[in-house]
């Protein structure tokens, strides 16, 4: 991809479905009796391949554009697909349906792109044994491929060691299979969307701050799930709108919902424009439309409780900073380094060569706004939110930006370029 400076950014989007609830909704959708029908879907690479792993387990899902429908059947109605699932590159898709295929009668291996074989499974494998899951590492050292085989699940009270949804929501759905009451208690709490979009299909889940219950129930039933757009991505055009002079944005129907929007109070304390209009609630999801106008950034501190609510936006955090005034600081966000990619060293390393002062820490990064940046050419690493973290860089740069293997863009959103060329003034 090739990233010309901007002189301002206008106009009003849309951005696509968010990326978390998309998966669910095949997912649970899947496990429901009944039709489930979807608008707003995501159809990123990622969400995709949660399709493709549900129809490979005889679930009929039919897929036009951003709508779907699933004929779910039931909780035990997947069979047993014929080959090895292939999650491609995503996390989420491995990770909850792994608690899932802890409860099914029938045997299932899955694996994944070269980046998910390198992530850390063992965090899910861990409290899904102690569900008395037969999964395992095939290699043995707690990454995939995993392989599951059929076991009578048992209940779990999981002290988590991570503020994880991916962690969480794949003990949520294994014990749909034990017909028991889980508690799940999380460091901080972590998204909530599968906690509320179950509970829209008919399970019982409590939470009271970061303490999860799920009790006991029968069945999932079919529903209608309109998605929100994703608040990550929205992140690259709040971001940008902010940093380009005289712009002027608004980014219709995100989802804010509280465990998500962390990004929009960092910005705001860097005394970014963002106005939150239009507030209701679909689907037991907050959304609004964000009204974003170009403002003269300040560094600010990261830390704390506020990381699960925005960590997958720190990339783009980072290329705020280092268009602010004075230091940010971003700590306690370690999680950065199992991401698709390590997020610290991708971004740091692609930053420096845009001549960002930015340095790593052992939990985060330190940026020094104010250097004059510059074009270059960088790397994605094939990691969708460094690929356009980068891009968003690259608009108030002086001189032009290339990025190599950009491609990877398209497993959270497909049509990034064609949407920020619209809002362009060069
Ligand atoms: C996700 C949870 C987060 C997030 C990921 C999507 C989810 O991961 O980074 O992009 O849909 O549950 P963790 O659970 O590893 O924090």
């Amino acid at each position: 991809m090739h990233i010309q400076p901007v002189k301002q950014l206008k106009g009003t989007l849309k951005v696509p479905g968010d990326k978390s609830i998309s998966h669910r909704s095949i997912m649970f959708g899947a496990l429901a009796k009944g039709t489930t029908t979807v608008e707003g879907f995501l159809t990123g690479e990622d969400c995709m391949s949660t399709i493709a792993c549900f129809r490979q387990m005889g679930i009929l899902i039919e897929q036009a554009q951003d709508k779907v429908t699933i004929q779910g059947k039931g909780l035990y109605g997947l069979t047993k697909p014929d080959s090895v699932l292939d999650v491609g590159n995503s996390g989420t898709t491995m990770r909850l349906m792994s608690g899932i295929l802890s409860g099914q009668a029938f045997e299932v291996e899955i694996t994944g792109d070269a980046s998910i074989r390198k992530r850390p499974m063992d965090r899910i494998i861990r409290p899904l044994t102690s569900m008395n899951a037969n999964i395992r590492s095939l290699s043995g050292n707690g990454l995939a491929p995993l392989l599951i085989k059929p076991s009578i699940l048992k209940p779990i009270n999981y002290v988590s060691p991570v503020a994880s949804a991916q962690v969480k929501s794949s003990i949520l759905l294994a014990n749909l299979y034990t017909g028991s009451t889980s508690t799940v208690n999380e460091p901080t709490l972590s998204r909530n969307h599968s906690e509320i979009m179950l509970n829209h299909f008919g399970a019982k889940i409590e939470i009271k701050g970061s303490l999860v219950t799920s009790y006991p129930i029968k069945e999932l039933f079919a529903n209608h799930v309109v998605v929100p757009s994703d608040i990550s991505s929205a992140a690259f055009f709040m971001v940008a709108g902010l940093i380009c002079p005289n712009s002027d944005l608004l980014l219709k129907d995100v989802g804010v919902n509280p465990t998500r929007d962390g990004i929009i109070h960092v910005l705001k304390n860097m005394n970014g424009s963002i106005e939150i209009i239009n507030e209701r609630t679909v689907n037991g999801e907050p959304i609004a439309d964000l009204h974003i106008k170009s403002s003269k950034l300040i560094g600010t501190v990261v830390e704390g409780d506020i990381i699960p609510t925005l960590i997958d936006e720190i990339p783009v955090i980072a290329v705020a900073a280092a268009y602010a005034e004075g230091r940010t600081t971003i700590k306690d966000a370690s999680e950065l380094k199992v991401k698709e990619t390590n997020r610290i060293d991708t971004m740091v390393c692609e930053l420096k060569k845009m001549n960002i002062h930015i340095e790593a820490t052992k939990d985060g990064m330190v940026i020094v706004g104010g250097n004059r940046i510059q074009g270059a050419q960088v790397k994605s690493y094939d990691d969708h939110r460094v690929a356009m973290s980068l891009a968003i860089a690259a608009l108030g740069a002086t001189g032009n930006t290339t990025i190599e293997n950009s491609s990877c863009i398209a497993i959270s959103y497909p049509n990034f370029e064609s949407d920020l060329s619209a809002l362009t003034l060069h």
